[in-house]
């Protein structure tokens, strides 16, 4: 569906300011921060976050990064439609990137006549007004804009979740095109914020007590290059690393065709900004890498590595890596795993490619699903190997943790959060430390999992 549609119907009337909502987030980091923006513009309507009982307001903040997660998505709505029948005044809200492809608002709302509101990933600001209006009066509302610049809103009231964690977008949008990807076509071109507002949003976060900002930006390298100041990605780090305090901050995405060696400099030198750094790589394979348009090689990435190491050797380094995109072969597969043994991620995520619509790749000659799923499999194991021998690394050693959380095991009680490298830990100690650093001795490993004691 482009451009927008607007439909009025008239029935009864809901008491907002009694009204509860509940979010069903799918998709990145930057997806959990906007059902932040989300949950902030109905709290500022009165709506306040369902605990118990059935919600009033359901929203489903979607992605479409790959088949499994748009499938996962249209799964959940589909079991909403009850929630319908036993509360028809309830409104349920479908936003974020799936609702950007083309034609999906109105196949959404042909194959869930229930949903009320469909926003578009630039429309989700009005959220608040629509949600309330149909609360109201029933009406239903498609609002799906295709601008691929659309301004940036300042000055929304985000309504934090993610406990110690403060995320803070400091970009939007996408302009590589990598030939698999659906992000640029559904969040659009680049756009930088000003510095000023991501100053300003920093030191609220740490005003209000948060000890962790993560920037978020699909290529927070190329954070300032739509923007004519020449204020880039290293200058706002530098900017950042001079306020003093107990508190970190983490960064991603980095893509290593604009990973500067400033950027780890600044990294290297600034003890409140955390080694580590999500870099990641797709394939090991430069006849893949060039098919993928990620315009760097094998041997670029190996040399910001060894940049990397130069400065911190013990800098966590995570990636993301996919098998079966069109014509991977045999070889170019042990390429990729070659890069596992050799590179040394501390974590991989990795993903069988999922042909999107739209997206060059997908009208390439596709891998067979089961040599895919083999290749995974190879994948996964080779790469868990590796995090095993890490993992083993780090017993014996005592690392600076912000505790995050509590967690349940084996029937007790526990807490965790990470070292400046990124590695979780688990440990025994009083709740009353979640948001607080703690040393903590690593006492053993298990896999990718670390268990230790405050010292
Ligand atoms: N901007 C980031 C990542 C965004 S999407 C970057 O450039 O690295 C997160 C990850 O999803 C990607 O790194 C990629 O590994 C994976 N991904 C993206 N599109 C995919 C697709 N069509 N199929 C499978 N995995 C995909
Ligand atoms: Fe997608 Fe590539 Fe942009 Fe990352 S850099 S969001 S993988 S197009
Ligand atoms: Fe998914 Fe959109 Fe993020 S497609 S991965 S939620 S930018």
């Amino acid at each position: 569906m482009r451009g927008k549609a607007f439909v009025f119907c008239a029935r009864i009337r809901y008491n907002i300011a009694m009204s509860t909502y509940k979010i069903i987030t799918y998709g990145c980091q930057m997806n959990v921060h906007e059902s932040e923006k989300v949950a902030g513009l109905l709290e500022a309507r009165g709506i306040t976050e369902c605990t118990e009982g059935v919600p009033d307001v359901v929203v489903f903040n979607t992605c479409c990064i790959r088949d499994n997660a748009e499938r996962k998505a249209i799964g959940q709505i589909g079991r909403f439609k009850q929630l319908k029948k036993d509360n028809p005044g309830a409104v349920i809200a479908v936003v974020g990137c799936m609702t950007q492809q083309d034609g999906a608002g109105l196949a959404l709302r042909k194959k869930f006549p229930f949903i009320d509101i469909v926003l578009g990933t630039s429309n989700i600001e009005k959220i608040g007004d629509l949600v309330a209006d149909a609360l109201t009066t029933h009406s239903k509302h498609v609002e799906i804009d295709d601008d691929p610049r659309p301004a940036i809103v300042e000055d929304v009231p985000y309504y934090r979740t993610s406990g110690t964690n403060a995320w803070i977008n400091i970009m939007y949008g996408c302009n590589n095109f990598c030939t698999y990807c659906v992000v640029p076509y559904v969040r659009g071109r680049e756009r930088s914020r000003r510095r000023e507002d991501i100053l300003a949003e920093f030191e609220k976060a740490l005003s209000d007590g948060y000890k962790e900002v993560t920037l978020l930006g699909q290529n927070v390298n190329s954070y300032g290059n739509d923007r004519a100041d020449g204020y880039g990605f290293a200058a706002l780090l530098e900017d950042l690393a001079k306020y003093s305090g107990d508190h970190r901050i983490r960064f991603m995405t980095s893509h290593p065709k604009d990973m500067d060696e400033r950027v780890i400099d600044i990294v290297a030198q600034s003890p409140n900004i955390c080694n580590n750094i999500h870099l990641p790589l797709q394939s090991g394979s430069d006849k893949i890498l060039k098919l993928m348009n990620r315009r760097y090689t094998r041997d670029d990435y190996l040399s910001i590595i060894d940049k990397i190491r130069a400065k911190m050797p013990d800098c966590g380094i995570t990636t993301d890596l996919m098998v079966g995109f069109p014509y991977e072969e045999e070889e170019d597969f042990e390429d990729t795993l070659d890069m596992v043994r050799r590179v040394g991620w501390s974590n991989a995520f990795t993903f069988v490619y999922s042909p999107r619509r739209g997206t060059p790749a997908a009208s390439m000659p596709q891998v067979p699903a089961e040599v895919s799923k083999r290749r995974i499999m190879k994948l996964i194991a080779e790469q868990n190997a590796v995090t095993r021998r890490l993992s083993d690394g780090y017993v014996g050693g005592v690392f600076k943790v912000l505790c995050e959380d509590v967690v349940e095991k084996d029937g007790k009680r526990l807490l965790c959060g990470r070292t400046d490298s990124g590695r979780m830990v688990t440990f025994d100690g009083p709740e009353g430390l979640v948001g607080e650093f703690c040393d903590i001795k690593v006492t053993r490993s298990q896999s990718a999992s670390l268990f230790g004691t405050r010292v």
